[in-house]
């Protein structure tokens, strides 16, 4: 994606923190290569088993979720990773002060990349201040089962939207020397019987959706390092599957780094993995014959054996160490290796996830311009129930908050006690089902930012008494609250309540919003939720604002957002259905292990399209305070086969604001695809009454598709529509169509 100008807003996240940073420049590969060569030929046995698995849980010096100790005689410096989805966090970096974003779903609502890149790199430089070289976020598992309950993790349910804003991402904590992770590799689409589930997905399905996020990060991102995924794949666990690590992941697309194994049950048998392609156990342990969390590891003394034993060549191990070599090589990690202790430019941080807020949330409704609220006015406004008081809801597990919480009372780094702090989720019981909150009070916020208005906060639990205090007030605004986690699955996309969430909601929210609209003369609602979410009552409100999981400055974003002071621009990143009957898998089954992607290509809003089923909000949806206007499409192709689409795009509202302008195709009917795929965007800022022209070029890659009989992409022949507009089902879409030759690629 090229920007049409790079803003002024831009220009200033790009430079945020650049003072602070002096990363190594990339070795080339050649170079990388040639040393890892060299310190391969200079170890011994163990030294090479060393390097090719984590020395166990709670080793490490600085904390996290891996340690690999370094080699001092050959210069090999440590490397410790943490997890890092939204910041550095995950179970094992407690009170660390580092930065907070916005989940990654949120910055896949921003669909900006530049933003993406900023997001990496900020997260990179906390990393090396704390001690670690490897990050272990950049989950890009498309949202094929919105209940999944690591959706908050992910990059919403489109293939080029996740891949592109991995691939910026990824760039940008490697430009940091930090080593990028993309996961779980691949198709864990969902939490139920994680370690045992077995994705079934036809060939096609699989290469032209499942992998193709992965494809993009390997290929434009340069990402170092891939982590297999827990579940199985067409029958075979994905950290021990040679189709998907070896002959895709490594042959094909021609990933250098190293596949690093999920935590936990990832592997079961060591040569089978070994062989298939896996480079690194994790989190390994100095004996393999103990058993921790249920689970043998198998990459130390295992493996030791089995290369004695010549069941595992030599020259595989030595693979395996060099590709680790290299890549602490490549990104600068040897030159500069990371060390504790550093500063994090708190301020600069700060500011970025605020921005990231800012431009995530998803303006979903607005009646009669109920938004934006006037700061200026002498009006009542009362904030009800989500904890509106203190803070804003955060995700769980190892992507979530940073803080595994026990929630048994607040602390400064969760405001909200948990309602049932003993309660433990999965089939292993490792988390908890209390969900954090950040301390960025949006009552607080909204009362500094509009000081003549009487704002004040009544919890959720009594709705006739919220119902009242609303009758009161010029403004309600309900806050709604969607917890998920890590090894758990939503029980449903209707908002929580005590008895689909008892840890954490003591009331029924949806009857809430409900007695509150009843009696209110304007009723706004904000959803801070890790998926889609159903909202049968939603012609009974005003206005509604999807902030997702905002992150620490959350507060002081819904602020700047509610009273106008930033024009929304997020667009979603997966539909919303009316209701689950809609979705493809009516329900995650908990007896079958067998996962069936029964609706092969139409996952997505491609099933919308395909069924003609109307979504309460399609995938690109999001409404602004100002008007956009598209006219005057045309399309060019030239010689190569590169359609540029162009047109002209104008802010015909009375506010400055930003447009993701977005360009799908449908593909020539003969290549039996859904009706159309995401092929482009840009995401423009513009002024009041200004127009501009804009050109979207569209890759032969965009336009593949799958061919299961030469297992090639293939450009077919024909006649191609382009559609574009400001959501994947705008009303009045721009139309237009080209004739290509179509080529194997
Ligand atoms: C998760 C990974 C995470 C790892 C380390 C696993 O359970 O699936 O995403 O990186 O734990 O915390």
């Amino acid at each position: 994606m090229h920007y049409a100008r790079l803003s002024l807003l831009t220009l200033a996240l790009l430079s945020i923190g650049f003072g602070s940073a002096h990363a190594a420049p990339f070795a080339t590969d050649a170079a990388a290569d040639a040393q890892a060569a060299t310190w391969v030929r200079q170890m011994t046995l163990d030294e090479k088993i060393q390097l090719v698995h984590g020395a166990g849980m709670g080793v490490s010096p600085v904390g996290g979720a891996s340690y690999i100790p370094g080699i001092p005689r050959l210069g090999i410096p440590a490397l410790a990773s943490a997890d890092s989805a939204g910041g550095v966090g995950g179970l094992n970096v407690p009170d660390s002060k580092a930065t907070q974003f916005p989940a990654p779903l949120a910055l896949a609502a921003s669909w900006n990349p530049e933003l993406a890149h900023a997001y990496g790199r900020q997260i990179a430089l906390e990393l090396r201040a704390l001690g670690f070289g490897e990050g272990l976020g950049g989950g890009i598992d498309l949202a094929r089962e919105p209940r999944n309950g690591r959706t908050f993790e992910y990059m919403g349910e489109d293939p080029v939207l996740a891949g592109l804003l991995s691939a910026a991402r990824t760039r940008g904590t490697q430009e940091q020397n930090v080593i990028a992770t993309v996961k779980h590799f691949a198709a864990n689409d969902q939490e139920t019987k994680r370690f045992t589930s077995n994705s079934i997905i036809d060939e096609r399905t699989l290469r032209e959706l499942s992998l193709l996020p992965f494809e993009i990060a390997v290929k434009d991102g340069g990402v170092g390092n891939v982590m297999c995924s827990y579940n199985l794949l067409n029958g075979i666990k994905a950290c021990q599957n040679p189709y998907l690590l070896t002959d895709t992941l490594k042959n094909e697309w021609g990933f250098k780094g190293t596949v690093q194994s999920d935590w936990i049950a990832a592997v079961n048998d060591t040569v089978p993995a070994v062989m298939a392609g896996l480079d690194e156990e994790e989190p390994g342990s100095s004996d393999d014959n103990a058993v921790i969390y249920g689970v043998h590891s198998h990459f130390n003394q295992w493996l030791k054996a089995a290369v004695q034993s010549g069941q595992v060549p030599m020259s595989r191990l030595d693979d395996m160490v060099a590709r680790k070599l290299r890549t602490l090589v490549k990104f600068g990690i040897v030159a500069n290796p990371p060390k504790a202790g550093g500063t994090i430019d708190v301020s600069a941080a700060r500011a970025l996830a605020q921005k990231v807020a800012e431009q995530s949330m998803v303006l979903l409704k607005n009646h009669q311009a109920a938004l934006p609220l006037d700061p200026g006015a002498a009006q009542t406004i009362v904030l009800i129930g989500g904890h509106a008081d203190v803070g804003v809801m955060a995700g769980g597990g190892s992507g979530g908050s940073g803080v595994q919480s026990s929630g048994a009372a607040p602390s400064a780094n969760n405001p909200v006690a948990c309602l049932e702090p003993k309660s433990s989720i999965g089939d292993m019981h490792m988390m908890t089902g209390c969900a954090t909150y950040f301390t960025s009070s949006p009552l607080a916020a909204f009362k500094a930012r509009a000081p003549k208005a009487n704002i004040s906060y009544v919890d959720g639990h009594d709705a006739a008494a919220a119902a009242n205090a609303a009758a009161k007030a010029d403004v309600a605004i309900v806050f709604a609250t969607q917890w998920t986690s890590e090894d758990m699955d939503l029980p449903s996309l209707a908002l929580p309540n005590a008895k689909t969430d008892p840890a954490n909601q003591s009331y029924d929210q949806e009857a809430l919003i409900r007695a509150v609209a009843a009696k209110s003369k304007r009723t706004i609602v904000v959803l801070e939720n890790g998926s889609a979410v159903t909202m049968p009552w939603l012609t009974q409100v005003s206005a509604v604002l999807d902030a997702w999981y905002p992150g620490m400055e959350g507060g002081p974003a819904l602020a700047r957002v509610l009273f106008g002071d930033v024009n929304p621009s997020g667009k979603l990143p997966l539909t919303f259905p009316k209701a689950e009957t809609d979705l493809p898998q009516k329900q995650i089954s908990t007896t079958s292990l067998d996962v069936v992607y029964k609706e092969g290509l139409q996952m997505g809003y491609r099933w919308y399209d395909a069924r003609k089923i109307e979504p309460l909000f399609a995938f690109g949806y999001g409404l602004s305070y100002t008007r956009f206007a598209y006219s005057g499409i045309k399309s060019h192709t030239d010689a190569q086969g590169r359609v540029t689409v162009s047109f002209t795009l104008k802010n015909t509202g009375d506010r400055a604001g930003a447009e993701v302008a977005q360009v799908y195709a449908a593909l020539p009917a003969s290549a039996g695809e859904p009706p159309k795929r995401l092929v482009g965007w840009k995401k423009v800022e513009l002024a009041a009454g200004l127009a501009q022209r804009i050109d979207i070029d569209i890759a032969p890659q965009r336009l593949a598709i799958w061919n299961v009989h030469t297992h090639q992409w293939q450009l077919p022949a024909g006649r191609y529509g382009f559609e574009v507009g400001g959501s994947s089902r705008a009303v009045e879409p721009l139309l237009t169509e080209t004739r290509l030759t179509g080529s194997m690629l």
